[in-house]
């Protein structure tokens, strides 16, 4: 597999003569009013999921060569060698298959073109996991003594399965609850267990690795509590989910459930930590997860790039990132359930994607990873959206909208998608006050008597607290409902576009060395803390150190 990094290809140099020659002043509002066909042009369907990308500064040129550039860069082959089983995790020397969790079973040879025979043995251990771990999920649904359900992980041991029972809230079944444990800060556990007993509660220790510190010592302090309050039955009470069996026998728990080093932390919602989501939809409602996302590989593995929508979005990253400078997205989920989505995108993101040297180890000369931040709408409107609409810095923000409400509420849907387009419109359109054009309408380039041209060349209104700019650039997913199934497409969608933009910045998106440090330097300061030993350390960390043990 050859990968050719985004900076030594011929694209990349046509990419930054068009920006320099008039791409980096292109206008929404222009574009459209000149291209009755941009709507068709740039909106498309994937499976159980539309995207209109019609508002993003770009044009077909400008997407001509960002194929190019990911056909020069070997997108194609790395996704290939990704669904072949080839270890392109090459810092961790480890396969990347989380894809596989959601491959059907008894797939046959040649299945959509497909050589499932690379990966066999592993497909048959993901089915005999799975089939076991839904069966224990039917199990936990079917006896009502268990009411509550603790999952006690951190990062994607956490993040996927809450963000994911959060957001398929109107599957789950009734009589019994979900709590997410994750933070070392003991007021989080120690709120949840003063709602628990131990003879209606599960608790289920998901770590990968089975030696994160915080997920230990969260689970050390359940296991004392449980036993300080009478119980007894830990087979029956706790569960572990984890590559490392036997690390969660040695703690004391023997219903495990495992899964592989070719998962990653960040994808691995699909494997044993997604249990308390299989236990809140049900096996069933799992199934579809997978089948959802599985639909979605298959569109991502075999589709021509240029409809393929988790190229599509990698390489308007890549434009945003490296072209146009932006250092940030902004996630606005018109969907009250999916309250965590920014959350697990953030690590899904910046996680894979926020690293400063390539898959060789070399320093990259361009920037990676954008920051990703946000809130479910219209909460979001209340507090940020400001900064969107007349911020001093360009904000690409990336909507999802839900068309299907499951609530009989009369008007709060209409106005929720009301709110959802009006957004996405009042960005792109903006509004000149009253010394100026009126709303809507466009001003020529060149400017007039109340807006000038931008460095770049964008129309930018000449002061006034009621002026919007307007040409601000954003991405509209649309799902038809809220369910197993879209959202397990969605995400793989989420993921699979990460893998993009990783690929053209020549990074390797599946390790996280980077979170390393912070780890190493707390079990020092920790026992510095118990010690009050300071000698070596930097002033401030010194002078902080005596104040928390003063
Ligand atoms: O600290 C980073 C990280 O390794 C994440 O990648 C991972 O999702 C999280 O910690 C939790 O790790 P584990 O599942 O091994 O406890």
């Amino acid at each position: 597999m050859t990968r050719v990094r985004c900076d030594r290809t011929a694209a990349w140099g046509a990419l930054q003569a068009a920006f320099a020659n008039g791409a980096a002043g292109m206008d929404l509002r222009q574009a459209f009013a000149s291209d009755a066909e941009r709507f068709a042009r740039f909106s498309q369907s994937a499976p159980h999921v539309f995207a209109d990308l019609s508002k993003n500064l770009w044009d077909a040129d400008t997407e001509t060569l960002l194929l190019n550039l990911a056909r020069e860069c070997g997108v194609e082959a790395h996704r290939d060698a990704m669904f072949a089983g080839a270890a392109i995790n090459n810092t961790e020397s480890r396969a990347v298959m989380h894809w596989l969790l959601r491959f059907p079973p008894l797939a046959p040879v040649g299945y959509n073109g497909y050589a499932i025979e690379n990966v066999a043995k592993e497909l048959s251990q993901v089915h005999t996991t799975l089939d076991a771990m839904l069966a224990y999920a039917q199990t936990v649904r079917d006896d009502a003594a268990i009411t509550d359900v603790v999952n006690i992980g951190i990062g994607g041991s956490d993040l996927g399965p809450q963000m994911a029972v959060l957001a398929l809230d109107a599957f789950a079944i009734p009589g019994k609850r979900f709590h997410f444990v994750s933070n070392v800060d003991g007021h989080e556990l120690d709120a949840v267990l003063k709602k628990l007993k131990p003879e209606s509660t599960l608790f289920l220790i998901a770590s990968k690795t089975f030696t994160t510190i915080e997920t230990m010592t969260n689970a050390r302090s359940a296991k004392a509590w449980f036993a300080a309050q009478g119980g007894t039955d830990t087979a029956r009470h706790f569960a572990a989910l984890t590559t490392n069996v036997e690390a969660a026998k040695a703690f004391g728990i023997s219903t495990t459930f495992g899964f592989w080093d070719w998962v990653g932390g960040r994808y691995s919602l699909w494997s044993a930590i997604g249990l308390p989501l299989a236990m809140a939809i049900g096996p069933q409602g799992f199934k579809a997860f997978l089948a959802g996302a599985h639909d979605m590989d298959e569109h991502f593995r075999t589709a021509p790039l240029e409809s393929n929508l988790p190229v599509r979005l990698g390489l308007l990253d890549v434009w945003y990132r490296n072209f146009h400078g932006f250092t940030s997205r902004s996630i606005a989920p018109y969907h009250s359930a999916l309250k965590r989505y920014p959350a697990y995108l953030q690590q899904l993101e910046m996680e894979s994607n926020g690293k400063r040297v390539d898959a060789a180890g070399e320093a990259l000369p361009f920037a990676t990873s954008p920051a990703l931040w946000g809130e479910p709408g219209t909460n979001g409107q209340h507090a940020y959206f400001q900064m969107l609409h007349q911020g001093t810095d360009v904000v690409p923000v990336e909507f999802v909208a839900v068309k299907k409400a499951r609530h009989a509420l009369e008007g709060h849907q209409t106005l929720l998608l009301a709110n959802v387009l009006a957004q996405a419109q009042a960005l792109m359109v903006g509004k000149h006050d009253a010394a100026g054009p009126s709303q809507g309408d466009v001003a020529p380039l060149g400017g007039s008597k109340s807006h000038a041209v931008d460095a770049r060349g964008g129309i930018t209104p000449t002061g006034g607290h009621k002026n919007f700019s307007g040409n601000r650039p954003s991405t509209f997913l649309l799902l038809d409902e809220l369910t197993p199934t879209t959202l397990g497409a969605l995400i793989a969608l989420q993921e699979h576009r990460v893998f993009v933009s990783g690929s053209i910045w020549g990074i390797n998106s599946f390790d996280q060395w980077g979170v390393e440090l912070g780890k190493v330097l707390a079990k020092d300061v920790e026992a510095r803390l118990l010690s009050g030993e300071a000698s070596g350390l930097d002033g401030s960390t010194a002078g902080l150190l005596g104040l928390l043990r003063a």
